[in-house]
């Protein structure tokens, strides 16, 4: 397993990720997202609405406001159970998670557990409530208190009825949601995985009471077949059931999606069974029915709600991760991001084997603009064609497409108007037409480099 050093290093030298404000000195808990690291999220998370909404016929999207009415935090539960234990070193002035110390480490030197040290002095655990507090409108009293919501889940509870209505929805459907949530972490840490500010994608999905397991266990199943479809290795994934004393004051039943990241089996994605709580307590704070008729049982019912509840960031870093790959190639270190295409920043990298020569120029500026069209193309002639390939790699661009001298022909000879493919994998090259690019490309993009080498013949190349 890759050390996560290297996962952030590679980030930042190649565009994927930054840390925040990091001219101030940066923060130890929020990170940015460069150029290459926002088109690999915007791909996760368009995998996912994809398939969790535009593909089902159940599904429908929301995208509610941050900023919510403060009774919503009260009926959540939120205000109230959304803590965690925390205790401080009055030697080191460290503060930490009392229910995680085996994972925290305290500044001092050698390296140990917050307490191991002769100097410690932990504090009585106290509870700490993770909203971000601030303030509607411009008057700073307690009639003004709100919060930044901690889960996107709430915005969907409370919109229940407005969709349900508005999409004449019937039982069970579910609502999606993709956007940012706030939670002032006691200890961030491990590069994007726990930060105070994330992103979130979640499912609540409305079932009739009964056939709640049942559903639990099918989005299980789903959820747990998705990142495997994107290219996260199996053995890399696991479910984890919550015991009795560790589910949420709503659950009635919890599965977490683990991930093997570098500092060990960590949660990826949560799938709940949260019962009707929230809606009866928003039913409950808010005075409105939020009962829906069951034209079978011509019944008005409460339905239950499966979560399953992912985090944007989270499942980025995880395919990060997965898809971190070195290995010697000629005696020397190649850096991999192996990832599925459907997530890889770059689709294709258009590269002129001489930039001095005007015809290939042309040529692949000409291809790299109709390339574009379909797939985010990019041209470079910044370097020799083994660098060129290189740097491609590093940022997992599948596919590299090189014109060369023999593409546009010169005084020895005549152009064949052929350019070379090169797959970031095998390393393998095939010379196809030029106007057949685009629909090979539609074919290498679905999987199919073994059928298109076999129909084109590998080519021998010096530059790999
Ligand atoms: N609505 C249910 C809910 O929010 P959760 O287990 O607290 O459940 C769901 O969060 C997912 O959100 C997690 O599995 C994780 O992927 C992501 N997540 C939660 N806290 C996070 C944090 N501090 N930083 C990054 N991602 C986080």
């Amino acid at each position: 397993m890759v050390d996560m050093e290297k996962i952030v290093s590679l980030c930042k030298r190649r565009g994927f990720i930054f840390q925040s404000s990091e001219i101030y000195g940066g923060t130890g808990s929020c990170w940015d997202y460069g150029p290459l690291g926002v088109e690999l999220k915007n791909n996760v998370k368009r995998a996912w609405w994809r398939d969790c909404v535009q593909l089902r016929a159940d599904m429908v999207g929301l995208d509610s406001s941050i900023l919510m009415h403060s009774r919503v935090w009260q009926a959540s539960g939120h205000l109230d159970h959304f803590t965690d234990p925390m205790v401080d070193c009055k030697f080191c002035k460290g503060r930490f998670r009392a229910d995680k110390l085996e994972d925290a480490r305290c500044p001092q030197k050698p390296s140990k557990q917050p307490g191991q040290h002769e100097t410690c002095q932990l504090t009585e655990a106290r509870m700490f409530n993770l909203m971000f507090k601030t303030f509607m409108g411009p008057v700073e009293d307690d009639a003004a208190v709100t919060y930044l919501r901690p889960e996107t889940a709430q915005g969907i509870f409370v919109n229940f009825e407005n969709v349900l209505q508005s999409m004449r929805m019937k039982l069970p459907f579910g609502i999606a949601q993709i956007g940012k949530s706030f939670r002032n972490e006691i200890t961030p840490g491990n590069f994007t995985f726990r930060t105070r500010e994330f992103e979130q994608m979640e499912i609540e999905f409305f079932v009739i009471p009964g056939t709640d397991e049942d559903w639990h266990q099918r989005w299980i199943d789903e959820r747990f077949a998705w990142y495997p479809k994107y290219g996260l290795r199996k053995e890399n994934i696991r479910l984890r059931e919550h015991d009795k004393d560790e589910l949420a004051h709503y659950a009635k039943r919890t599965a977490d999606i683990e991930y093997l990241f570098p500092m060990g089996w960590s949660e990826l994605e949560g799938i709940a069974n949260r019962t009707d709580f929230d809606l009866k307590q928003h039913a409950q704070f808010s005075g409105k029915s939020l009962e829906y008729f069951d034209e079978e049982s011509k019944q008005k019912i409460v339905p239950y709600v499966i979560e399953p509840s992912a985090g944007a960031d989270r499942g980025t870093l995880a395919f990060l991760v997965d898809a971190y790959t070195e290995e010697e190639v000629r005696g020397e270190k190649r850096v991999v991001l192996n990832f599925h295409p459907e997530l890889a920043p770059l689709k294709i990298a258009v590269l002129p084997l001489l930039k001095k020569n005007d015809r290939i120029v042309e040529t692949a500026k000409k291809l790299m603009l109709d390339l574009r069209k379909r797939w985010h193309t990019v041209y470079d002639d910044t370097a020799s064609i083994g660098r060129l390939y290189r740097r491609q790699d590093e940022v997992g661009t599948p596919f590299c497409v090189t014109v060369d001298v023999q593409t546009v022909g010169d005084d020895k000879g005549a152009a064949d108007n052929k350019v070379t493919i090169r797959d970031r994998v095998t390393m393998q090259q095939v010379r196809v037409e030029l106007d057949s690019v685009a629909a090979v490309m539609e074919k290498l993009m679905a999987g199919q480099w073994g059928e298109i080498a076999a129909e084109h013949g590998v080519k021998k190349s010096a530059s790999a």
